[in-house]
């Protein structure tokens, strides 16, 4: 195994096709190839949704779900809750006591998500404090490389500052973590913005086939196409974007039709909504036998604690006598 990746997700319920291809596909690559931690950020879905706690626990069996159809293997990978493996809680107390109030203020998603949620009062500790959390959730695991979007880059990049402050301080105990960027495959909502639950523009992964089929057909295209043979601009039409993903064998072609004025969007869309559910139905079916199987993502999720904790407990002895607290 060519070393440690940890990545994680916040329990946001079921995923979506921008999730998907964002990340899990990635991740489902990786488990082949390294050593790889997979978990469920519980404790930092706290940082904006302290007031709603009580969907964290559903929200969390769904994403599993999720993980598992896509092909998340719980024999090649440990899949766990930040929640169940308490040693986060100790380094991230740990790793305040060093953490420079000036690099937390100055981190560029801090700022942003203020901005963003100005009608939600989350100018607390727990999230100013959030990306020291993260760094703990990598260094727990002395990672290697951590998948990431772009979007946590700055996260890493404060994750590995943290690893040169600790490591000067009390010696060295970690190793500094890698960004393992994913190649971006990006997919549009369905109304063409942004794929967000907060726009109702999703395809979830585990949307049934025909709920699939009726999504694509109401994707908006290009809006200068009144008549099958207006030149369309596919650069512009979110069916497109999809059939470079689902179907890029065809793409060529579907670029000269549209263009010419040769296919009309209600056939173009048929063909892609085809696609779709050729590569989604066996995920649909894979979940449907997990969530039928009561218990199993209980004993997959149990199964993760005991290698996630085993590896935590480690790191832990570590910390501890570096710091001479044994
Ligand atoms: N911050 C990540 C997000 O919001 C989730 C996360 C928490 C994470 N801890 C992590 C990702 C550690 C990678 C590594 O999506
Ligand atoms: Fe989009 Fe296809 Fe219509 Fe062209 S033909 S605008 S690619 S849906």
């Amino acid at each position: 195994m060519a070393g440690t990746i940890l990545s994680g997700m916040r329990p946001t319920g079921r995923l979506h096709l921008g999730n998907y291809f964002g990340a899990l596909e990635n991740w489902v690559r990786l488990q082949d190839q390294y050593n790889c931690y997979f978990f469920v950020a519980d404790w930092h879905a706290l940082t904006t949704g302290y007031d709603s706690t009580e969907v964290i626990i559903p929200n969390t069996y769904e994403m599993v779900a999720d993980f598992l159809a896509a092909g998340l293997d719980p024999e090649k990978c440990a899949i766990f809750r930040q929640s169940d493996v308490k040693e986060h809680a100790e380094l991230h107390l740990l790793m305040s006591m060093i953490t420079p109030l000036s690099w937390l203020e100055r981190c560029p998603t801090y700022k942003d998500m203020i901005q963003q949620l100005s009608n939600k009062d989350i100018n607390s500790y727990g999230f100013l404090g959030y990306p020291a959390l993260m760094s703990c959730d990598i260094l727990m695991y002395k990672a290697d490389a951590v998948p990431v979007g772009e979007d946590q880059l700055p996260h890493l990049e404060f994750t590995r500052e943290m690893v040169r402050r600790f490591n000067h301080l009390y010696g060295p105990v970690f190793p500094e973590p890698k960004a393992l960027m994913t190649e971006a495959k990006v997919l549009p909502g369905t109304d063409g913005r942004k794929m967000s639950k907060s726009y109702n523009n999703t395809i979830a992964l585990a949307d049934d086939p025909d709920t699939v089929r009726t999504k694509v057909m109401s994707m908006i295209t290009d809006a200068s196409r009144i008549k099958k043979t207006d030149p369309g601009h596919p650069d512009i039409c979110s069916v497109y974007a999809y059939h470079k993903v689902f179907n890029p064998e065809q793409v060529p072609e579907i670029t000269e039709q549209c263009k010419g004025g040769c296919i009309g969007c209600v056939q173009c869309k048929k063909a892609l909504a085809a696609k779709i559910s050729e590569y989604l139905t066996p995920i649909y079916e894979r979940r449907q036998a997990i969530v039928a199987d009561k218990g199993y993502i209980d004993d997959v999720l149990e199964a993760g604690r005991i290698k996630a904790a085993a590896r935590a407990a480690a790191t832990m002895d570590d910390v501890r006598s570096a710091m001479h607290f044994k």
